[in-house]
């Protein structure tokens, strides 16, 4: 289901006519990325993602939604993380890597939502966040790389605890309907992602 309507759906017209074909690339793409974004993963909230639209331009809550972008609790760090943890439990817990990988592109899917906020309140969603000692760039370590499967899915749900409350003092600080119904729905795929992740632990870190 499409629930995205900001962009043009025009069938291009073909021919000579350079413009059309281009529009008609840039809109085939765009079609695509709708689909995903309109249809959440099965590891995500199952309500769809409400159109990026900000009620005016405001540099400081572009600065704000930079942190949960790029900064060290982040969509960015969720993603590298959870690939990670993906790719070193493939072998052994193919099932938990499966869910990792779902994981990893909902947050993917956040982390581009957010970029379109952030545009479209004035700033560049660049890989990292403003601080008074400059600008923090997003670096490996801000991950939890972590030794074998439990201490990586505690870690994993310690993760999204962190998301929901840094996203949680975001949506307390930002005055804009829009933004934080936005923010409200990617905590529900927050919330989500903690209960799968839970019935892994329950499945292979609980004491018999
Ligand atoms: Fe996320
Ligand atoms: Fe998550």
């Amino acid at each position: 289901m499409v629930i995205r309507t900001g962009y043009n759906n025009r069938v291009p017209i073909g021919g000579n006519d350079q413009k059309g074909i281009r529009n008609g690339i840039v809109n085939g793409i765009r079609q695509n990325q709708e689909h995903e974004h309109g249809k959440p993963m099965w590891c995500a909230d199952q309500s769809p993602y409400p159109e990026v639209v900000v009620e005016t331009p405001n540099k400081f809550y572009a600065q704000l939604l930079m942190e949960d972008h790029a900064g060290l609790v982040s969509e960015t760090s969720a993603i590298m993380q959870y690939l990670y943890h993906h790719n070193v439990l493939k072998e052994d817990y193919p099932d938990v890597a499966e869910l990792l990988e779902c994981i990893s592109m909902v947050e993917m899917t956040h982390m581009e939502l957010l970029a379109e906020a952030i545009i479209k309140l004035g700033g560049k969603p660049k890989f990292g966040t403003k601080t008074t000692q400059g600008i923090l760039w997003w670096r490996g370590d801000f991950i939890y790389y972590g030794t074998g499967i439990c201490d990586m899915l505690v870690a994993d749900i310690q993760g999204e605890k962190g998301a929901i409350a840094q996203y949680q003092k975001h949506i307390d600080a930002i005055d804009d309907k829009h933004i934080k119904k936005l923010l409200y729905r990617i905590i529900n795929d927050e919330k989500e992602h903690i209960k799968y992740l839970t019935e892994k632990v329950n499945k292979y870190c609980k004491k018999k």
